[in-house]
């Protein structure tokens, strides 16, 4: 069976001029949605003109380039699938004569509608589930007006979708439809707009509306018409977005990760400032959904680095806190038997906030009544939108698919609520709290002292080129560094690499450890220090590379040990964040080596739109 999952980006314009560019240029932005397949369709002289093709929107665009789509009306595409290969055939917009539409989410009974469709005698074209809504939809034209349509074949789709829809004979429209994934709608002058985020439209406007669940809306170059699941005229409140995101080009840099691994001291002492009153010493976090004396439990969800954000965050929580602390991936919790407690704080952490697991999870807190609150990178985004609390991570738009500054700015948010929970419960003292927003504050210049050592990083990487794999280890606050370690030089160079805690290698990693195996410790000058160097020589006896990461001021290096680095020290609990910057570095350094895509490694995208 080949059935078509997809995840993906839309856009629509509605305008007084020419829209294929202003497409292209939106597509490229929700490229971190997908990049296996792009497309687009505009309205000319009383017809659909359709242009896909597989691989990149660079693609799509030399295609226009060679034959340019006119129109003043359109509609693109881009694609991450899931099942089957991505081809020009599966790409979208999937048009018939009367009607193209672009696609976001899954449609569940496809093959049901499908097969019905066949025996009236109708023909697909490609094996996506996103065909049967054009089918449906041209039929119904035969008898409704366009929105009538529309409306009457949502009712037939189960599922989730973000729909875009134009028709040839109701040429001045664009018709969007949200259930289940993401819609924003954007307004300009003269011109309208439809987009899986507000960031695909950020170039061209700064007012926008979501559309909830079940809504429609339909837009035409100079006004919008909202509409609710009874298709009910409704009215939508205008967001302005603001101007304070940072530039989002390369700029000197050759990768966007790059790019967003210099940017750190920035993007951290903007998040410790807008948190931190340094003249008071005091964390302005007001407005806690529950009193802070009255948590029972802090419950931390999210996926891949946002969840090793939440592991770190449980050390913290567990050092400087009397309150319990639980972590789960988002993919997990969602499905586990819960014994949901209204004293429990439930916190969503998540770069993007749009990703399905995180914000399913979230989904069932609400269901369950419970208090939620969400750190997110995207304040428009939809986890911000539906959590009763929302922290921001204020670390800009982060382009590169994998995760840096963000990671950090979750650390930081995470540390930050650490320290007013503890306060305000009177967890620590007040002289306790002041030494740490201290060291809080040195944080940026300590992080730029890490990354002026990436000339060392470099000659690490070349070790990891030949090895059959690696191992990243770590104990306390530094395990859950060793896991993202690990992570980002798995997805990013395509190398396998564990993070371990050191201490578990005996029980069984231990056996991968042979000749020239390249190992990472972490080992900061904390309690664990001295354990983890024990740990260390068990590798060394095996065989293992060791790339030593510390803190420690002392000599610690020797012999035994191929590479050693060193990060500055602020105070134990700040290491985690320290310990990351040369394995981003490392990470970034070994896939470049290897000539790998570093902004979009394959088979990822930056947002995580299905399950
Ligand atoms: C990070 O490098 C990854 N690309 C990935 O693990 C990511 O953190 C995860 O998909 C969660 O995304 P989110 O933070 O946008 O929810």
């Amino acid at each position: 069976k080949n059935k078509k999952k997809i995840m993906c980006g839309i856009i629509g314009i509605a305008s007084n001029k020419p829209v294929s560019i202003n497409i292209i240029n939106s597509l490229k932005k929700l490229e971190y949605r997908g990049y296996d397949s792009a497309g687009l369709a505009t309205l000319t002289d009383d017809s659909i003109n359709e242009k896909k093709c597989s691989g990149r929107v660079e693609e799509l665009e030399k295609i226009l380039f060679k034959a340019p789509s006119n129109g003043n009306i359109g509609i693109g595409h881009v694609r991450w699938a899931t099942h089957g290969v991505p081809n020009i055939i599966n790409a979208h917009p999937h048009s018939s004569e009367q009607v193209s539409v672009v696609h976001n989410g899954i449609i569940e009974n496809s093959d049901e509608i499908k097969r019905e469709l066949v025996s009236k005698g109708l023909k697909f074209k490609s094996q996506t589930d996103t065909e049967v809504i054009t089918l449906l939809i041209t039929e119904a034209l035969k008898e409704n007006e366009p929105l009538k349509s529309v409306y009457k074949t949502l009712k037939k789709l189960k599922g989730s979708f973000a729909l875009g829809i134009i028709f040839k004979n109701f040429s001045n429209i664009i018709i969007g439809a949200r259930r289940g994934s993401p819609l924003a709608v954007g307004y300009s002058k003269e011109e309208n707009y439809i987009g899986s985020d507000s960031y695909a439209l950020k170039s061209m406007t700064n007012k926008i509306s979501y559309l909830d669940d079940g809504e429609l809306c339909v837009l035409t170059k100079d006004q919008i018409s909202f509409y609710d699941e009874s298709l009910k005229k409704i009215n939508k409140k205008i967001h302005t977005m603001s101007e304070s995101e940072t530039a989002i080009d390369k700029g000197e840099y050759k990768h966007f990760m790059l790019k967003e691994i210099y940017e750190q001291p920035i993007t951290i002492k903007n998040c410790i400032s807008e948190y931190v009153d340094s003249l008071k010493k005091n964390i302005n976090i007001i407005n806690f959904p529950i009193e802070p004396n009255n948590i029972n439990k802090i419950v931390l969800v999210g996926c891949g680095t946002a969840y090793n954000s939440c592991l770190t965050a449980k050390y913290w929580f567990e050092e400087l806190t009397t309150i319990d602390v639980e972590i789960d991936i988002a993919s997990e919790f969602r499905y586990r038997k819960l014994k949901f407690n209204s004293k429990n704080l439930y916190i969503f952490v998540s770069q993007s906030g749009e990703t399905a697991d995180t914000a399913a999870a979230l989904d069932l807190c609400k269901k369950n009544n419970v208090k939620t609150c969400s750190i997110v990178n995207v304040i428009e985004s939809t986890i911000a939108r539906n959590s009763d609390w929302v922290l921001p991570i204020h670390a800009g738009t982060e382009i590169g698919v994998a995760s840096t500054k963000a990671f950090l700015g979750q650390l930081t948010v995470l540390y930050i609520l650490c320290l007013k929970l503890a306060i305000v419960r009177k967890d620590i003292d007040e002289r306790t709290y002041v030494k740490n927003i201290n060291n809080l504050k040195k944080l940026p210049e300590a992080i730029k002292e890490c990354i002026n050592i990436e000339s060392n990083v470099q000659l690490m990487a070349k070790e990891f080129l030949s090895a059959k794999g690696s191992m990243f280890l770590g104990r306390g606050s530094s395990f859950p560094i060793a896991l993202e370690g690990a992570l980002k030089l798995k997805e990013l160079s395509y190398l396998h690499a564990e993070g371990y805690p050191a201490g578990e290698m005996k029980h069984g990693p231990l056996a991968l450890i042979e000749e020239g195996l390249p190992v990472i410790i972490l080992a900061p000058k904390d309690k664990y220090f001295e354990k983890t160097l024990s740990n260390m020589q068990e590798v060394i006896a095996r065989g293992g590379k060791i790339l030593f990461i510390t803190d420690n001021k002392k000599d610690s290096l020797n012999e035994n040990i191929r590479f050693g680095l060193r990060v500055p020290h602020l105070d134990n609990l700040l290491s985690p964040i320290l310990l990351t910057l040369p394995l981003q570095m490392l990470a970034y350094h070994v896939a470049l080596l290897k000539n790998c895509d570093v902004d979009k490694p394959r088979n990822l995208a930056k947002s995580v739109t299905v399950e």
